[in-house]
């Protein structure tokens, strides 16, 4: 009965939101008016007041939270408040478990992880509305990376589109299907910069470059939290690992990372930064020893970089168990130790190790934590709390759950931002888009039909039962072709048992399909690999169905850069699809027969091997520049260049670069300096490009990298259209760190180069005068 009281806010908050706040949300409205209608007797009296209210908590001043957040905080003991800092886990199925009911009965619960569902979230919500003294509501947190239900491609996926609309897209779809099922708090995005491809978690971030990361990370932004995450399908985003976690030692995960203060603020700060300054309401410290110091205990990351210098406001999370881990890190002798340690790092909230619960009351009887650094704490809660509307429309409703998750328009959604995460990596003599008049295709591969692995390491609810494999998405696309299907092989082991009914369906078929790559569970958390190779016998597999000596198509499903060396002379055509989501198979399908152009670049570089790790584009030019033999940095065995560059993807239609020119020969340090393109279609088909802006500051008091991407914009071109593409620099885009670590802009030449890559394009220069 409470919940119909709370379905009638929330449709209330809808409206208010999508009158006042949100326009975007406008469109989904229709969404909703059905189920606003079966509502509409309820009496009007209540209806009235429940929209009020929830209009109000759309609406509320930092003023009127504060002033709550402050009434509550002095109705709250000291355990209680430790409560609200607290964050336990229930079953990774969602379930809650009797501990977490108890805690919410005495009001000491602040958070809980992994809970998620309408019933589950209600069931224990209810608890603390209902039975406890304070009523604070709980903010369910899940692991929503890359979708909740309807699952979108991984982030490295969702970089590759070079597109942040695509990545705000896909977020606000995974935060309505997320909040419709109870969860508020999503740890996500994943903003760490990765040069390594050895590391599994690669595949959770945007890649390799501070710019496009940054971009990226606002989007993410964007999308989760809205305008006004008091708006109902709205969540908190949480930008993590907070810091340089991707720069794990030997690519192997959770291990330190050693990087200097500039490489933090040149590399791994910029989508920190830029999550910040698009709102984000939470962060999370990284489990790593940065520099001596692990993030769960460093003040200067937590304090002097993210309050001092960014003023951010919002809630600071511990990953999992890292408050614990202090004492394996070894700069805590024990629990108390460690819970003292991150409390006064800044850490507001232990992830599940309940340190702050079992020893903050004697820290701070001790004196060694202030009352007021729990009470700053307990409020960033509170507050984040208020502002999700969360006192005002605690519950998640079944209904709109049910009417929400894997909704046809979320499919459809899946389906079409699905295809623009796709690099064509190599079509020679256009062996792609299909033909649709084959008559007979072979399907092979271990990922072909493997509907696990399409929905990625980070898969949130998401079902494998739900997802369209390859195979099916071919199916559907070809319904008159004969499709011969075989695995072949697994993705690992020794087995080439499967081989010869994949080469007796290829030998029969017009053209083979073969998809290969890693499965899921080869990427993600604590999943670093030596070597990049394509596991166990793919590769073995691919020279015999080339060895027929027939068309076929390489389809790479993967989380992280593979080393293809082979493939990437001897086969005709590759489609990079990292593990692409629910509508994988059916978006791939459209991909390959031209229904939709491939038109996704590589955020991140592709080694010729594991050896060259880490590789990036972005590199110094050193005093031996690379290059081959004795003076020059590089490899006896190999050549230095990477496979594919950042950067690089290839479309079913050309593009031509004219027309370069710069506003000025010179500027003043402050001044700005236009740069400006023709691009133009020059190819048979509709397509998009995506024109990159490069520099390169050739002097300077401290050596700056031989290329930095610092604009980019997708075009999308018909046959024969040519567009004007602008871009701006200032001192934001020409500065860097001096030796004092001071950002300025130095006089002297910069090179810039407009380009489809990193490595080509039309090259100008300019000079910036004292
Ligand atoms: C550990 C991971 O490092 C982090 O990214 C994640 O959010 C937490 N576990 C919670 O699942």
């Amino acid at each position: 009965m409470f919940n119909r009281f709370y379905r009638l806010k929330w449709m209330f908050a809808q409206w208010a939101c999508s009158c006042v706040w949100c326009p975007g949300f406008s469109r989904s409205w229709s969404r909703w008016k059905g189920i606003f209608a079966s509502w509409i007797l309820s009496p009007l009296l209540i209806a009235i007041t429940a929209g009020q209210s929830s209009a109000q908590t759309a609406t509320m001043s930092d003023q009127e939270i504060e002033s709550k957040v402050q009434q509550l905080l002095a109705r709250m003991t000291l355990a209680e408040k430790l409560g609200q800092l607290q964050q336990v886990e229930g079953t990774w199925i969602g379930n809650v478990r009797p501990e977490q009911i108890e805690l919410a009965r005495k009001d000491l619960l602040g958070s809980v992880l992994f809970v998620h569902g309408a019933a589950n979230t209600i069931e224990l919500q209810h608890v603390a509305m209902t039975e406890s003294k304070l009523k604070i509501p709980i903010l369910f947190a899940f692991d929503v990376i890359h979708g909740y239900r309807t699952i979108f491609p991984v982030p490295l996926g969702d970089a590759a589109s070079w597109d942040p609309g695509v990545v705000e897209r896909a977020d606000s779809i995974a935060a309505s299907e997320a909040s419709a099922a109870g969860v508020r708090w999503t740890f996500a995005p994943m903003v760490d910069i990765a040069r390594d491809p050895r590391w599994g978690r690669i595949v959770e971030g945007s890649g390799e470059d501070p710019f496009l990361g940054a971009a990226m990370a606002a989007a993410a932004v964007r999308g989760f939290q809205g305008t006004n995450i008091g708006c109902p399908g709205k969540i908190l985003a949480c930008a993590k690992h907070f810091a340089a976690y991707g720069a794990a030692e030997g690519g192997r995960d959770y291990n330190n990372s050693e990087v200097s203060e500039r490489t933090l603020r040149e590399v791994y700060f910029p989508p920190f930064k830029s999550a910040v300054d698009a709102g984000v309401g939470s962060f999370m410290s990284a489990f790593e020893d940065l520099d001596g110091v692990p993030c769960t205990a460093n003040s200067f990351l937590l304090k002097d970089v993210l309050r001092d210098e960014w003023h951010f406001r919002g809630i600071v999370v511990s990953d999992w168990n890292a408050v614990n881990e202090l004492i394996s890190h070894g700069v805590a002798a024990n629990g108390k130790d460690a819970a003292g340690l991150a409390l006064n790092a800044g850490v507001d909230v232990d992830m599940v190790s309940r340190l702050y619960s079992q020893y903050g009351e004697q820290l701070v009887a001790d004196g060694n934590v202030s009352a007021d650094t729990i009470d700053q704490s307990v409020a960033r809660v509170l507050r984040a709390k208020y502002k999700l509307g969360l006192f005002d429309r605690p519950y998640a409703d079944e209904a709109i759950e049910k009417a929400t998750l894997l909704s046809p328009e979320n499919r459809a959604a899946a389906r079409e931002l699905a295809a623009r995460t796709f690099v064509l990596l190599k079509n020679d003599h256009n062996t792609l888009p299909l033909n649709r008049t084959l008559k007979s295709i072979a399907v092979i591969g271990p990922l072909a039909d493997d509907a696990q692995s399409l929905i990625g390491p980070w898969s949130g609810d998401g079902r494998a039962a739900d997802a369209v494999t390859l195979l099916a998405g071919i199916r559907a696309k070809a319904p008159r072709a004969k499709i011969a299907y075989a695995k072949g092989c697994d993705v690992s082991g020794d087995s080439r048992a499967g081989f010869k009914l994949a080469i007796k369906a290829a030998r029969k078929s017009d053209f083979t399909i073969l998809a290969v790559g890693e499965s899921a569970e080869m990427s993600g958390e604590a999943t670093s690999r030596s070597s990049i190779d394509l596991p166990g016998q793919q590769l073995a597999l691919i020279q015999a169905i080339h060895a027929l000596g027939k068309p076929y198509a390489i389809v790479l499903m993967n989380g992280r850069p593979l080393s293809i060396d082979w493939i990437a002379t001897s086969s005709p055509a590759i489609l990079e699809t990292w593990f692409a989501g629910t509508e994988a198979g059916n978006a791939i399908a459209d991909t390959l027969f031209g229904d939709a152009d491939p038109c996704g670049k590589l955020p991140v570089t592709f080694p010729r091997c594991a050896g060259q790790a880490p590789i990036y584009y972005d590199h110094k030019n050193t005093g031996r520049p690379p290059g081959s033999g004795k003076d020059f940095s590089g490899y006896s065995d190999i050549p230095w260049t990477p496979l594919y560059p950042f950067g690089y993807g290839l479309s079913y239609s050309q593009f031509k670069l004219s027309n370069l020119q710069l506003s000025a020969a010179r500027i003043p340090r402050d001044g700005t300096m236009g740069v400006g393109v023709d691009v133009e279609n020059v190819g048979a088909r509709a397509g998009d490009e995506v024109v990159q802006l490069y520099i390169h500051d050739l002097v300077a008091s401290v050596t700056r990298p031989v290329d930095a991407l610092i604009g980019f914009e997708c075009v999308s071109l018909q046959p024969g259209e040519s567009r004007h593409v602008d871009f701006v620099l200032g001192p934001q885009e020409l500065g860097f760190y001096n030796q004092a670590m001071r950002f300025v802009v130095e006089p002297g030449k910069f090179d810039v180069m407009v380009g489809d890559n990193s490595q080509n394009g039309l090259k100008s220069s300019f000079e910036v005068t004292p």
